[in-house]
């Protein structure tokens, strides 16, 4: 049976201290670590949310504001935004901690899509996710413009089809 949810049942923490194996040559934790960390938080978020396995299908443009230094804490925030059929969108944001472990700041952020699929890998529909605040409808709101946006630039959906994307620049 599908349970719904809210956004805020399906948020997962993740924590990790950037050791010396996970930077590069400044000392500086590697872009590639921090996009494996926020895989995995979103995975993690994901399955919660579904109970099945989900595997990621596509990362949106990810930009890196602020390095994050060697023995800073990294705290990544995952929570689903909007359940389509098969398919969720989880929003990761990232924000690291120094010495002063009282002072977080603002890293990044992005969105992750992730497919659900049963165990002989067949595509799964998934339980659907009922937001409740103003932030949490703007995210479900924009989530469908987003999936236009990623499907056109993957080849599944003709420009002419995006409905959501043709509103946007139609508003008169
Ligand atoms: C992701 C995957 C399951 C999609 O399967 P598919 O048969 O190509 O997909 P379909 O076109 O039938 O779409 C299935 C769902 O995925 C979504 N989807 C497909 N490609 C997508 C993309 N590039 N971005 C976002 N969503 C995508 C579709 O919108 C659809 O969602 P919906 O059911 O909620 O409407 C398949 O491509 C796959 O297994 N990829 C590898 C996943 C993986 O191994 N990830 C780890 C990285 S190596």
């Amino acid at each position: 049976m599908l349970i719904n949810k809210t956004p805020s049942e399906s948020i997962t923490i993740m924590t990790e201290m950037v050791m010396p194996n996970d930077t590069n040559p400044l000392h500086n934790l590697m872009g590639g670590n921090l996009l494996r960390w926020m895989d995995v938080a979103g995975g993690i978020c994901s399955r919660r949310h579904s109970g099945c396995i989900c595997v990621t299908a596509s990362v949106d443009t990810v930009s890196f504001h602020s390095p994050i230094r060697m023995g800073e804490i990294v705290t990544i925030t995952a929570s689903v935004t909007r359940v389509f059929n098969t398919s969720l969108e989880v929003f990761i944001q990232v924000e690291a901690e120094g010495g002063d472990v009282k002072t977080r700041r603002k890293c990044n952020e992005a969105y992750y899509t992730f497919v659900g699929l049963d165990e002989w890998g067949n595509k799964l529909s998934l339980p659907q996710i009922i937001p409740q605040t103003t932030e949490e409808n703007r995210q479900f709101d924009g989530a469908l413009r987003r999936r236009e946006m990623r499907l056109i630039l993957a080849g599944k959906l003709k420009p002419e089809d995006a409905t959501q994307l043709k509103l946007l620049f139609n508003k008169d």
